[in-house]
């Protein structure tokens, strides 16, 4: 067995089951590329205070190279008897380099070492959520913009309500995940502080250049409070919260979509690559990946509660239970990744019924407020108008036919004001285009905000 680099006070080894059962090995290998990364930076600021010589230096970091390659070509084996990546890592170091390779740790505990792990590994992680998103919203825009003109119901209780341009609801989602990415690169500012320094918890006695090694490592800053520093975990908690609300997002993005691919909406078709067939029922065509999607948002909101309930106890400093925060942090990280890139190469290739979407916001009275708007402009007053237009829905349902379907004669039963010219408003095409006001569905209004977006996605 590999000897414990933290054996010396021990009277007899660890029990079989405890080492495996604490171990995090399994899964914070992940976490080499970062921990290497981390212990390169802190090995050359050892030498230029003076804690160790730079050829100590560069034996250390050629040695820690080295190892780096012996991981990416799978020949390091990771080994439970030593618990984690660090202690992984360091152990090969010093059977590569010899006792150079045992100072590296000076002036440094796993828990300000993990700490950092961590961030460098959210900060990039960060990076590419933020890309992907981008990737999305920038199919969003163009589909919107292509899809101005194009009617579809909108709804309100999932009644149809009124005419909207399928290029509004397609940017609306856009709008959703913009939000999205603003808060992930809020919670970047606070996940790119570097811990390192902080030690166990108190700090060290060596004279550490901080700000050298933070600037080594692309850190915005150093942590102030050391205690804080080992135990401070909010910053997975926040990105927790983002993933959160953007998975919510997808979430109902893809339920409109499981909708709208139904045989009762009918209003898109997805491509046959985003979708799957059933083992018995031969017509079947289903849209898994939004349903998948949907439902991988529960695992995210359950990393969120674990990592709030992790947290709500704990007293200062360390404890062994943030060992617990990189599984619900790696499963986020890689659901967010594969939503959001199933998403960005499946909205593009959206095909829209647009005549089914047309016929949809013909009926179910969407033009309704279109022709109280009417009878306003003619003098008389909202709530009057309201009555008026409420007695006419009554007719056409009793008719079973549409506003728009009531003869000029029988309009006019119901009130004077009503000309020839509210057939005009009566049509889709019309109450859409007559919300040109800003944030409205007229389709010009809808095609300036599709190219004001990709606008400032070009200036990212
Ligand atoms: N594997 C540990 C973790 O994930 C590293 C830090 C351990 N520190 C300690 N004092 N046991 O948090």
């Amino acid at each position: 067995p590999a000897a414990k680099l933290w054996g010396g006070r021990f009277s007899e080894p660890t029990d079989a089951f405890v080492e495996a059962f604490t171990a995090s090995i399994g899964f914070d290998q992940r976490l080499y590329d970062e921990d290497i990364t981390g212990s390169i930076a802190h090995a050359r600021m050892l030498a230029r205070v003076g804690v160790i010589t730079e050829d100590e230096a560069k034996k250390i970091v050629r040695g820690l190279e080295d190892i780096r390659g012996d991981i990416e070509r799978g020949d390091l084996f990771w080994s439970v008897e030593l618990e984690d990546v660090h202690m992984n890592i360091e152990a090969r170091l010093i059977d590569r380099i010899g006792d150079v390779g045992k100072k590296l740790h000076t002036g440094r505990s796993r828990n300000d070492q993990v700490a950092t792990d961590i961030r460098l590994f959210m900060r990039r992680a960060v990076d590419a959520i933020i890309e992907e998103a981008n990737r999305l919203r920038r199919g969003l825009t163009d589909l919107a913009e292509a899809e101005a003109d194009t009617v579809m119901p909108g709804f309100t209780h999932l009644q149809v309500a009124q005419p909207v341009s399928f290029g509004h609801h397609l940017l609306a989602w856009h709008d959703m995940l913009e939000r999205d990415v603003e808060r992930l690169i809020d919670t970047r500012k606070r996940i790119n502080i570097m811990p390192l320094g902080s030690a166990a918890l108190a700090g060290t006695s060596y004279p550490l250049d901080r700000d050298w090694v933070a600037n080594e490592l692309g850190f915005d800053g150093i942590s102030e409070n050391s205690l804080d520093a080992v135990s401070d975990r909010d910053f997975q908690i926040e990105f927790l919260s983002a993933a959160s609300i953007l998975m919510m997002h997808l979430s109902r993005m893809s339920e409109e979509l499981v909708l709208w691919t139904s045989a009762q909406f009918n209003f898109i078709e997805l491509p046959d690559r985003f979708c799957t067939g059933s083992s018995i029922m031969p017509q079947k065509k289903n849209p898994d990946v939004p349903e998948l999607v949907r439902g991988k948002t529960g695992r995210v909101y359950g990393s969120l509660f674990s990592l709030l309930t992790l947290m709500k106890s704990q007293p200062l400093a360390y404890n062994k239970d943030n060992q617990e925060d990189k599984e619900p942090i790696f499963d986020t990280v890689d659901t967010l990744m594969g939503s959001l890139r199933a998403f960005a190469d499946m909205i593009p290739a959206i095909q829209p019924n647009r005549e089914r979407m047309r016929e949809a916001a013909r009926q179910g009275f969407s033009t309704a407020t279109d022709l109280a708007d009417y009878l306003v402009r003619q003098g008389v007053a909202f709530r009057d108008a309201h009555e008026i237009v409420g007695k006419a829905v009554r007719q056409a349902t009793d008719k079973g036919c549409d506003l728009a379907d009531l003869s000029l004669v029988e309009l006019q039963a119901l009130s004077g004001h009503i000309g020839e010219d509210v057939f005009d408003v009566l049509t889709v095409e019309g109450s859409m285009a007559a919300r040109d006001l800003p944030g409205g569905t007229a389709p010009k209004r809808v095609r300036a905000r599709a190219v004001a977006a990709r606008a400032a996605l070009d200036a990212f």
